[in-house]
């Protein structure tokens, strides 16, 4: 396997740069006989766990369009709606995230444990709003009060962008 270590530049130990938002940076040690320090980036080729890597955060995106995508198609609805789409997204989000978790550790990256703790935080406040607001928004009827679905709908999209900014701002 092709091993390269170019010094000095703050990444994770796959091919990633510091533009690419990793959410840590690779652990001082040593790579096919070679010494790397801490923040090098070492490059492997793409290898089964690059793979697996690249497909959950492609899902960790869907899940993330999944919660923004009716959410923001109801900007101008009067009557605003938890969609099970929502829900689907925020419990993708969970999973995913911390499956991107598991896979960064295994590979020996060094996760920012409290960036993760932050997003994880928020993710589960999401998904406990979409799973009351969806639920809400069944009951609704043509003369109950919308506002608590309003509410609801707002929080999953507000904290959902929390989540985002965390995600490419806290490096
Ligand atoms: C509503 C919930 C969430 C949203 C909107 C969200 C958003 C994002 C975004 C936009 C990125 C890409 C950042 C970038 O490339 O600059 C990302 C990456 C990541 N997220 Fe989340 N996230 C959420 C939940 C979570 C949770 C719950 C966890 C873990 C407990 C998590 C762990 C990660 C990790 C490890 C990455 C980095 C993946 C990599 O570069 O290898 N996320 N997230």
């Amino acid at each position: 396997m092709r091993v390269s270590v170019v010094p000095g530049v703050t990444a994770g130990v796959w091919p990633v740069t510091p533009a690419s938002g990793c959410q840590g940076v690779s652990k001082a040690g040593e790579v096919a006989g070679r010494d790397i320090i801490a923040g090098d980036v070492v490059r492997e080729g793409l290898v089964s766990m690059d793979i697996v890597r690249y497909a959950l955060l492609i899902a960790h995106f869907i899940g993330l369009a999944a919660i923004l995508g009716p959410f923001l198609d109801q900007w101008r609805s009067d009557v605003k709606r938890v969609t099970q789409t929502m829900v689907w997204g925020a419990r993708a989000q969970l999973l995913t995230g911390l499956l991107l978790v598991g896979v960064a550790e295994m590979n020996d990256f060094e996760v920012d444990h409290a960036k993760i703790a932050v997003k994880l935080l928020v993710a589960v406040a999401v998904a406990g709003a979409a799973e009351v607001g969806a639920k809400k928004t069944k009951a609704l009827t043509s003369d109950s009060p919308a506002d608590a679905v309003r509410t609801l709908w707002w929080v999953v999209g507000a904290l959902t962008v929390v989540n985002i900014a965390v995600a490419v701002a806290w490096r």
